[in-house]
């Protein structure tokens, strides 16, 4: 059954890897009530699913079909920061997040069969009471009616340092160097794709979160919403 704008009002969260979409998209859902949906989760999926079932990367109509049939369960869990990601019966929560992952995923985000695949999909979290979302195409492409659009960008050397941060964090060391490098490369094949690629709707509102703490910028996106009418 198709859901009402009014329904289930949609707040979007676009921007490159890095900008801060995850925890601030999280925040924000959960300050609301709201259902969260992690688009970026959906192509790391496809990428994962492709390597354990052998499918190349360049196989578009292959990883079309496996994109159609994802057979994935969120579950809620509180241990996992919010859900537990189950591909095919296994727990792959952590291993989606890596950045072999997040690369596999840039690659089978750039093939449209794919997209075309994971919109329906997409557009099914959009429940009551709402919907806050993030990727690099929720305002351009799957929810182009929403009524508050965010596109969140940050400098590519804060990016890597914060990416950097959450690896030291989890005790994992990496390069700086490697890591700006990473981010710059994936940015350029998410903005110069085809099909729905990284740019800001013409109706978002922009903001650089460079010298902005993750505070500032949930409050600042609670305050548009009450502003625009979607929360009481
Ligand atoms: O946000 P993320 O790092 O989990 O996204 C992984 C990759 O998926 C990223 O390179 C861009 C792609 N992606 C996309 O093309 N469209 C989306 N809506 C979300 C992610």
């Amino acid at each position: 059954m198709q859901v009402t704008e009014k329904e289930c009002p949609v707040i979007t969260l676009d921007g490159p890897g890095g900008a801060g979409k995850g925890t601030v998209s999280l925040k924000v859902a959960e300050t609301l009530g709201w259902h969260l949906l992690d688009s970026g989760a959906l192509y790391r999926l496809v990428g994962l699913a492709a390597e354990h079932h052998g499918v190349a990367l360049d196989n578009e109509a292959s990883l079309g079909v496996l994109a159609q049939h994802l057979d994935v369960q969120f579950l809620a869990d509180s241990a996992a920061g919010g859900v537990c990601v189950v591909l095919e019966g296994e727990d792959v929560t952590q291993t989606l997040r890596t950045e072999r992952v997040g690369k596999l995923a840039s690659l089978v985000a750039a093939l449209p069969q794919v997209r075309e695949a994971l919109l329906m999909r997409q557009r099914a979290f959009c429940e009551p009471p709402g919907l806050v979302c993030d990727g690099r195409d929720m305002g351009t492409v799957v929810f182009p009616q929403a009524p508050l659009k965010i596109f969140l960008t940050a400098s590519a050397d804060e990016r890597a340092r914060r990416r950097f941060e959450q690896l030291r964090e989890k005790g994992i060391t990496a390069s700086l160097s490697d890591l700006k490098n990473d981010i710059m490369e994936r940015d350029a094949r998410d903005m110069q794709r085809a099909t729905a690629p990284l740019k800001p709707a013409e109706d978002a509102l922009q903001l650089d979160t460079t010298c902005m703490s993750i505070t500032e910028v949930v409050d600042l996106i609670l305050a548009e919403a009450s502003r625009r009418g979607l929360v009481s």
